[in-house]
């Protein structure tokens, strides 16, 4: 479906872990918003076929960016910079689910520093080098994919959820320095999407898990798909959102408003009572 106005255009964006899922239907939505695009991320053959697929070399193209690396971080900032001449919108969106160990016991360490390295570490090395080139031009918009687990706990391993915790932590710490200089600081916390990263860490097929996320929803009428975090972001970095900055953007259906399990405790009970 063709927009009805391109909301990006003339802006300039990266969007890291973008050869997948989230990141993907941004980089796809972005592009018809009329946004130059950089996709970053660490799976190479993925990223070139998404970016060929979505425009021309000189609209849109992959950079090789490990998050955790500050040498791949500021090669695709300046990448940006060099090719376009500047850079508006930093997308920190890279992030791995860890492993599913949920108690504390049983928690790997190494899982433990590599989840915070990968989401919280590598989401501020984002943020450090769009702000060295943002300041100078007193204007950018620093989004992240933080998580319904920054609102909420108990569904997601302790690294996972603390370190969404921590994203949004960042965010508004963020946005309190860099809006001295004009720049929005942002972040989407998404419910749970049937995407590699969730399919992998539940060891389901999509439709399982779309199944489960259906009967587990609060909003009726469809399930939480990519591209709703895709319009989001085109909000968060478009001018309609010009005056919003140090917001935590839950996109879940209002799943994170409710505790449902003691209405499912009842039910249960008087489902198994005779009457
Ligand atoms: N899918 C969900 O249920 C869900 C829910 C809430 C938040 N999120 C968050 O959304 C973001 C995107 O995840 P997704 O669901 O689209 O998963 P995905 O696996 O489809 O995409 C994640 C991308 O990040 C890339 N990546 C991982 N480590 C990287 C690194 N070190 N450097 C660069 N890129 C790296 C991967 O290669 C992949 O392309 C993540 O931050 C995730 O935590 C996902």
């Amino acid at each position: 479906m063709a927009p009805i106005t391109k909301r990006l255009e003339g802006k300039v964006a990266i969007i890291t872990g973008g050869s997948s899922g989230i990141g993907a239907a941004t980089a796809k939505l972005f592009v018809q918003h009329g946004a130059k695009v950089i996709v970053a991320d660490v799976q190479d053959d993925l990223g070139h076929s998404l970016c060929k697929a979505l425009g021309p070399n000189d609209t849109v193209f992959y950079v090789h960016c490990d998050v955790t690396s500050d040498s791949d971080v500021k090669n695709v900032v300046d990448t940006a910079v060099s090719k376009f001449g500047k850079l508006d919108i930093m997308y920190n969106n890279a992030g791995i689910a860890g492993a599913a160990d949920l108690t504390t016991l049983y928690s790997d360490n190494e899982n433990f520093k590599r989840v915070f390295e990968v989401n919280v570490y590598g989401a501020f090395l984002g943020a450090k080098h769009a702000a060295r080139v943002m300041i100078p031009s007193n204007k950018g918009v620093i989004l992240f994919t933080a998580s319904v687990a920054s609102v909420i706990a108990g569904a997601s391993p302790h690294a996972y959820t603390v370190s969404k915790h921590a994203v949004a932590g960042l965010m508004k710490n963020l946005c309190v320095e860099l809006g001295q200089h004009g720049i929005r600081v942002n972040c989407i916390s998404p419910a749970a999407i049937s995407t590699p990263l969730l399919n992998n860490a539940l060891k389901m097929d999509k439709k399982v898990i779309e199944d489960i996320l259906r009967a587990a929803s609060v909003l009726k009428g469809g399930i939480l798909e990519v591209e709703d975090i895709a319009e989001a972001a085109v909000y968060l970095s478009s001018e309609e959102s010009k005056h919003v900055s140090g917001v935590n953007l839950v996109v879940d259906g209002g799943y994170s408003t409710t505790n449902l399990s003691f209405t499912s405790a009842i039910k249960n009970v008087m489902n198994h009572t005779t009457i």
